[in-house]
């Protein structure tokens, strides 16, 4: 049944494909972000954008009175892990604080929320591999807690409050609209690079591993997880090096460039992946995309866009 949806960060790179697949299904679409890394060309024409800090409770509240929406997905952080290292509290204020703003309006509309947290920043490097949700976290990065203590208000908020909150924890998600100026995103950076025959940084000499998730697949669990209470890892649970990445995506540019290779960065991880069993089991998800289908699309897809911004100069 088509509802009133909030997206926040609706202008971001997943967010974005959020708002998409709920117009698509024939929701009303309000998305709420502050453009500081989002881009209000991502928002497409049928959604309304509503520029706005989401630690401002008021602003929300306001909001959310006109919208009264049935449902909130929540993607709007400060979602860069350098930048939680430089400014940790401004971290906490979006992560946190934000979060609690959006439960707090959420709540006052009975409406559940489906928020994205990370699973890549959350389990350190000491966790077994697949890592699965009952691990105790033990997060490297400011930015990994304040998603930690993020979650542990929307699980809060919906054991004393009866509304079926979803925290989702993100793998390395990747895919078309991905920033490629941004710190991570390696597919998109990489792609840029190639595109722009630079040589790139490979962080960590290559070897670090993430667990890649296709940006759709990721957008079919949060639809999945409206409205279930729980936290799911939302990954492939199979692992894939930094270099193996620049090496395919090098074929698929016809390009042989010699990357640069340097050490790890304050608050990264050696290798992570996760267990997706979960969401399998409780919410009938699976990632469909392979990790050579998801490149070939990518791949693709940013290529066009970076000749529609007008090519490599
Ligand atoms: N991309 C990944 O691999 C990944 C992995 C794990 C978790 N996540 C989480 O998924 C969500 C979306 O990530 P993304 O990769 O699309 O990042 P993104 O930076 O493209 O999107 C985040 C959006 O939130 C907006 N925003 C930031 N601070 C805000 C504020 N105070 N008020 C309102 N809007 C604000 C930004 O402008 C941006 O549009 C984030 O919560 C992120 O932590 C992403």
């Amino acid at each position: 049944m088509a509802e009133r949806a909030i997206v926040t960060g609706g202008a971001g790179f997943i967010g974005s494909h959020v708002v998409d697949a709920l117009l698509a299904q024939g929701d009303t679409v309000t998305v709420v972000d502050d453009l500081s890394a989002g881009d209000r060309s991502r928002v497409t024409a049928g959604a309304e954008l509503e520029v706005l800090d989401i630690v401002d409770l008021d602003g929300l509240r306001a909001l959310a009175g006109e919208v009264r929406p049935q449902a909130i997905y929540h993607l709007a952080a400060q979602a860069s892990v350098v930048a939680s290292v430089e400014d940790p509290l401004r971290d906490c204020d979006v992560n946190v604080k934000g979060t609690l703003n959006v439960l707090e309006v959420a709540r006052e509309h009975e409406a559940p929320v489906a928020f994205t947290s990370t699973g890549g920043a959350l389990y350190g490097d000491a966790a077994p591999r697949p890592t699965a949700e009952d691990r105790i976290p033990a997060p490297l990065s400011p930015y990994g807690s304040s998603k930690w203590a993020a979650e542990a208000y929307v699980k809060t908020w919906s054991l004393s409050h009866g509304i079926p909150n979803a925290t989702m924890r993100l793998g390395n998600v990747y895919g078309p609209r991905q920033s490629p100026h941004g710190e991570a995103g390696v597919v998109a950076i990489f792609t840029h690079h190639l595109y722009t025959d630079q040589a790139p940084k490979l962080y960590g000499h290559g070897k670090p591993t993430r667990d890649y998730v296709y940006v759709t697949d990721v957008v079919d669990a949060l639809l999945l997880a409206r409205g279930r209470a729980g936290t799911f890892n939302v990954a492939t649970g199979t692992e894939t090096d930094v270099a193996t990445i620049w090496r395919e995506l090098s074929q698929a540019a016809g390009k042989s460039i010699e990357p640069q290779l340097e050490d790890l960065r304050p608050g990264e991880l050696q290798h992570s992946c996760l267990d997706a069993g979960l969401a399998e089991r409780e919410l009938g998800w699976r990632a469909k995309t392979s990790m050579a289908e998801g490149l070939r699309l990518t791949y693709a897809a940013l290529i066009e866009e970076f000749e529609s911004q007008g090519g490599p100069d």
